[in-house]
């Protein structure tokens, strides 16, 4: 169990604290005691890096603030979650009744967040989760304290079968770990790639987070499709790329796949990603001020390129100050919290989003190819695309 408390340092806390940093509020509370803001996020396993661009992302966000909510201080609690379903109710639970946050940032791993969403639900304890697209948690499981500043598993998927089929690929081969993220990534190619015509020879799969994929790429060799479509993420991610391109598929195969594939892997994978073709509401190469901006800083900072996962950091608090500055940093005035965070107009670097009625991203989805380590915009693969939400009623 790794639970430590950090507290924000005046390193961290000084970036752009100086042109946008808030009055404190005239309240004697603000000054008394601080927010508490709890970080559950992989910091181990396939899923690491991940979950230190995420909490990278979310220092950033409130370091332009002067490292304050609304005005108050900020303590910060901490768990490893390992990626570990097993573990997620425990977890979340440690942070919730033990630590006593006001506000949880998690997780990275579909499986995991099912934990902290129950806990979420029956505390009634803030949560936004920062990556973890699993569908029920903005669907038939929404709720008023859970809020979304990812996307869920399906939407980058759904904008991939065009592309595809426009490139003359009808025949394709689906391959991802077997769990929710890569269940319902799958579900979301189905739809688009079948929709658009293309045919799917073959749906393959391995347990996560194993990386073992030499027997199901020489399954791909012998089936021959037009072109390979997946989901990993993080460490896998960089091992697919690599042992597909070892195995020579790459040349004849184009290999296409949910964005994350080559998010934060890009210099682990080297020559092996270069071509791969992906769709995701985030690009390195978007050419706006605000993500220009953004990457100068984040890489300043952190002596690192930012990928979507920190982008989705950011966002996370982003959206937390919207909320915080709104009830000038009592976060026990739910009613006013969830009204500025529900009608948030996030600026983000990945494009401006809104949030839907069942507390998901609306969001442009692009089509990206990499391109000497980055991934390039090479098109837009779906305006404004939202998350239907299926069977979300707000209690
Ligand atoms: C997930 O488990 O929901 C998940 C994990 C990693 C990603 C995307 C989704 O990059």
């Amino acid at each position: 169990m790794t639970t430590r408390r950090l507290v924000l340092t005046r390193s961290a806390a000084v970036i752009g604290a100086a042109s946008t940093g808030l009055l404190l509020p005239q309240i004697a509370r603000a000054q008394s005691d601080k927010v508490r803001v709890g970080f559950m996020l992989p910091y181990t396993g396939t899923f690491a890096q991940l979950g230190v661009a995420i909490e990278n992302g979310f220092m950033m966000a409130l370091a332009e603030q002067g490292g304050k909510l609304g005005g108050r201080e900020i303590e910060f609690f901490k768990v490893d979650d390992e990626s570990s379903p097993p573990k997620g109710i425990e977890n979340a639970t440690r942070l919730v009744q033990r630590d006593k946050v006001d506000v949880l940032i998690g997780t990275v791993h579909s499986g995991v967040q099912m934990g902290i969403h129950k806990v979420a639900r029956e505390s009634g304890v803030l949560n936004i989760i920062p990556n973890a697209g699993v569908h029920v948690a903005t669907r038939a499981q929404c709720a008023p304290n859970v809020y979304r500043a990812s996307f869920t598993n399906s939407q980058p998927t759904l904008a991939l079968g065009k592309p595809m089929m426009d490139r003359g690929h009808k025949k394709a081969v689906w391959i991802s770990w077997n769990y929710a993220a890569g269940d319902e990534a799958f579900e979301g190619f189905e739809k688009s790639y079948t929709a658009a015509g293309g045919t799917i020879v073959k749906k393959l799969g391995l347990p996560f987070p194993n990386v073992e994929f030499q027997a199901l790429l020489t399954e791909i060799a012998s089936l021959q499709p037009d072109a390979v479509a997946c989901f990993f993420a993080g460490g896998g991610a960089a091992k697919f790329l690599r042992d597909y391109a070892a195995a020579g598929l790459n040349k004849n195969i184009q290999l296409y796949g949910s964005g994350f594939l080559t998010e934060g892997v890009l210099q682990a994978a080297g020559p092996s990603a270069d071509g791969v073709l992906t769709t995701m509401h985030y690009s390195d190469s978007l050419d706006t001020p605000r993500n220009k901006q953004f990457r100068l800083d984040y890489a300043k900072t952190f002596k690192a390129q930012p990928d979507v996962y920190a982008v989705q950091g950011y966002d996370s608090g982003l959206l937390l100050i919207k909320g915080a500055n709104a009830v000038k940093g009592d976060l026990s005035n739910k009613k006013a919290l969830y009204a500025a965070m529900d009608g948030a107009v996030i600026d983000s670097p990945r494009g401006k989003w809104t949030m839907s009625p069942s507390h998901n991203p609306i969001q442009d989805m692009y089509l990206r190819r990499v391109e000497n380590k980055e991934n390039k915009v090479i098109g837009i693969a779906g305006k404004a695309v939202a998350d239907p939400g299926t069977g979300c009623r707000m209690a």
